[in-house]
């Protein structure tokens, strides 16, 4: 979650998204009416520059099922959905309908609606509902930052070997390394970058695209 590129100058960051692929009317209409309705909440999307990265990666990486932890007003899912093959499929799960009620109208007018599936509820108990069978070739999570550890443990499981995860919000505005800082969400983060260098099962970089983009593949 966050508009910018952590350690971007104002200037810097418009240069990058100004040489990435444009952000379309949709999109731009999307983010527009999320700062309207819910303007203590708009830097909950992910930015321009990270939606054009991950419909690329989608694409690149020719994944056919995506789930997504934490859909808010639809950006990334969006952005996810139009990398996918026509049969591609994104389940998003959140726990507010009133969030995702404005995804469910911009899935519409993008024409990525019929791809998508929306599961309401807490996503932890979403995903332990799916059966422990590799279904997935893409995960992205950007939930709640506590239960990033607890996400990663059921998805790896449901991740077929080659498949992605990609995790949001890994510098948590660059308090990972603020000693000081022992908040809960950015202590989650920390534990969730900790477990992933532990963890033989996947391969991993932290791309400081954003707030900090954790990219891990299953080996
Ligand atoms: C940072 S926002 C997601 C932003 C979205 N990816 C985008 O680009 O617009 C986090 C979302 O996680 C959802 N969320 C928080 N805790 C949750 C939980 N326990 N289960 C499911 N969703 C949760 C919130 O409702 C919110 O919509």
């Amino acid at each position: 979650m966050t508009r910018t590129t952590e350690g971007l100058s104002p200037e810097l960051h418009a240069y990058v998204v100004a040489h990435s692929e444009p952000v379309d009317d949709v999109l731009a209409d999307l983010a527009k009416e999320t700062a309207e309705l819910f303007p203590t909440h708009k830097g909950m999307q992910i930015g321009p520059e990270q939606g054009a990265f991950t419909t690329l990666l989608t694409r690149i990486s020719g994944a056919r099922h995506v789930v997504e932890v934490g859909t808010f007003t639809g950006y990334s899912s969006i952005c996810f959905a139009r990398g996918l093959p026509a049969d591609g499929t994104l389940l998003a799960l959140d726990i507010s309908d009133e969030w995702t009620s404005v995804a469910r109208r911009y899935w519409e007018r993008a024409g990525v609606a019929d791809k998508i599936t929306l599961t309401l509820g807490p996503a932890l108990e979403s995903l332990r509902a799916l059966s422990e069978e590799p279904r997935f070739d893409l995960a992205f999570l950007d939930a709640d930052k506590e239960g990033y550890v607890d996400y990663w443990e059921e998805l790896v499981p449901r991740l077929r070997p080659g498949g992605l995860v990609l995790a949001d919000n890994t510098l948590s505005h660059g308090r990972v390394v603020d000693s000081d800082d022992t908040s809960a969400h950015v202590q989650g983060i920390r534990d969730f970058n900790d477990r992933l260098v532990s963890d033989d099962r996947v391969t991993q970089v932290l791309l400081p695209i954003g707030d900090g983009l954790t990219l891990a593949r299953r080996n």
